[in-house]
């Protein structure tokens, strides 16, 4: 299954799917494209260290939201991706694209949805929430994506303790490791054994 990576940030997700694949722990999966929403993102190195073909498009340096939208679906169309994977991506997908890949694109969110989600909860801000609520877990989720966000149907979730003397880097960097870097992975190896079924906006999962 070929899949394509949207990413804004350091990657470490994308450096985790990477993994998995050398690992041969991700059989038949194959990242033909990752899509950075900004040139400064580190994960378009860790794209390049591993020859992965790699774009950097900002809906800044198009006319119009439309247009950038537009030129998305192209270049995933181009390069035949089959699974959109938002791996740290912060930005909200165009329209065209979610059509163009209904109940085909998957987002890593650093909480246990549906607590601390929804606009503008992403990075340390979901964390920071957790904290500030006194939650005892907290964890990441594996979804599916609409238009709206994090509200699509949920794949797979992951909790860890929060911890008395936790911040939220400390929460952060747990979720991350224990968490994120664990679930989408395993995620995206469903998708690709076709384990995955939908039946209203409920995700079902053949394990
Ligand atoms: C991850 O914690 C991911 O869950 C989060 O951004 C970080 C990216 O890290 N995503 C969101 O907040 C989306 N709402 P990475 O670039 O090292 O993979």
């Amino acid at each position: 299954m070929k899949i394509a990576v949207f990413v804004s940030g350091g990657g470490t997700n994308l450096q985790a799917i990477i993994d998995r694949i050398k690992e041969g722990k991700l059989k038949d999966v194959k990242i033909v494209l990752v899509i950075a929403s900004n040139e400064s993102a580190f994960a378009l190195q860790r794209a390049a260290d591993n020859n992965i073909p790699s774009v950097v498009m900002s809906v800044k340096s198009f006319a119009s939201r439309e247009e950038w939208d537009d030129a998305v679906v192209e270049k995933l169309r181009e390069a035949g991706a089959e699974l959109i994977v938002l791996a740290g991506y912060l930005s909200l997908l165009g329209q065209k694209t979610v059509k163009a890949y209904n109940n085909r694109i998957i987002n890593i969110h650093p909480a246990l949805i549906p607590a601390f989600c929804g606009k503008g909860m992403y990075g340390i801000k979901p964390h920071e929430a957790a904290l500030a609520r006194g939650v005892k877990v907290s964890g990441a989720t594996v979804h599916l994506v609409n238009e709206n966000y994090d509200e699509g149907p949920i794949l797979l979730q992951k909790c860890v303790d929060v911890l008395p003397d936790d911040t939220p880097e400390t929460l952060q960097k747990r979720i991350m490791k224990e968490c994120e870097q664990d679930i989408l992975p395993r995620a995206i190896g469903l998708f690709a054994q076709g384990k995955i079924e939908i039946k209203n906006n409920i995700a079902y999962v053949k394990e």
